[in-house]
């Protein structure tokens, strides 16, 4: 049996949700997962970056892969262990931007491991592990229900969730500079406390950015994706950021900027805005620090994660 899952790109945080809201982008990796019928195969696992070929990834293909780490959780819930299985990773998703892509390979491992054993573990239990892997729930949901998304992991490891509307004349700009930073660095730059009246700025946030998408109301959402627990202090890891943000917030029909997840992407929502005039001011900015930029201005993945083979 074969089985192949496409899983989108997501974008983390949107400002004011630290570790709670994230949305779903048409950028997919797809994680095909074959039993192997010869006894004695092993594991094998195949990375495939499918916007450049040619590349090497910096990836492990052996048991320490995290696909494999996915797949093999998922075959000790029902107490076995893989042995004979061929792992293809195609790769759209680019690593190590804020964009999800350790959450879409272990959401696509998770699930082709799941319809390979005849479906043991229903939506709550894939949910519950991916997020016990990713440490949070705000790239993961996403990634399988599509949308945007509210969710929250609870003390018993379960996830609670909610779909958000979005509406098309809110148009997402993910603008992408050409060098990495890692979740954990990036993680480690926060502290352990935060002050009572930065946590009180994001809840009222929070609260905007929920009753903003229930009512479609932009001036709302203007307000609502500003954020002082977790930006603040990533702006040293992602230089630009700042400049870009001042930049962006006093340009026509932009309603909020936000660093995509752990950074150093960074999203830009609008509403009749000129999107060259965004890319221009976000590509300026970063060229003057000799950071490239890639763009994407793409409507959201509604869908989520989804058999494809
Ligand atoms: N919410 C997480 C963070 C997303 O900001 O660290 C990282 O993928």
């Amino acid at each position: 049996m074969k089985v192949g899952i496409q899983v989108p790109a997501t974008m983390a945080n949107l400002g004011c949700g630290f570790d709670c809201l994230g949305l779903a982008l048409p950028i997919y990796n797809t994680i095909i997962v074959e039993e192997t019928v010869l006894p004695g195969s092993g594991i094998e696992i195949n990375i495939i970056d499918e916007k450049n070929p040619d590349s090497v990834l910096n990836i492990p293909t052996d048991k320490n892969n995290i696909v494999y780490k996915a797949i093999e959780l998922l075959y000790s819930y029902i107490g076995q262990v893989p042995d004979e299985l061929k792992i293809t990773i195609k790769t759209q998703i680019p690593v190590a931007r804020g964009l999800g892509s350790s959450a879409s390979v272990v959401v696509g491992g998770l699930m082709a491991a799941n319809t390979l054993l005849r479906n043991p573990a229903d939506e709550a239990v894939l949910l519950s592990i991916a997020t016990e892997i990713e440490g949070h729930p705000d790239n993961i949901t996403p990634a399988i229900k599509g949308g945007v998304t509210l969710s929250s992991w609870e003390d018993d490891g379960s996830v609670v969730y909610r779909k958000l509307p979005w509406y098309d004349d809110w148009k997402v700009t993910v603008c992408i500079p050409d060098y990495e930073l890692a979740t954990e660095i990036s993680r480690s730059v926060l502290p352990k406390e935060v002050l009572l009246k930065d946590a009180a700025f994001n809840l009222r946030r929070s609260a905007m950015f929920v009753e903003a998408l229930h009512t479609h109301d932009s001036e709302l959402l203007k307000l609502a994706m500003r954020d002082r627990l977790h930006q603040p202090y990533r702006k040293k890891l992602v230089p630009g950021l700042v400049a870009i943000m001042d930049n962006l917030r006093h340009t026509n029909g932009v309603l909020g900027c936000f660093l995509s997840g752990a950074g150093p992407a960074i999203g830009v929502v609008s509403c009749g805005a000129n999107i060259n005039e965004v890319k221009d001011i976000v590509a300026n900015t970063w060229r003057d620090m000799n950071v490239n930029t890639q763009f994407y201005s793409l409507p959201l993945d509604n869908e989520g994660a989804k058999r494809i083979l």
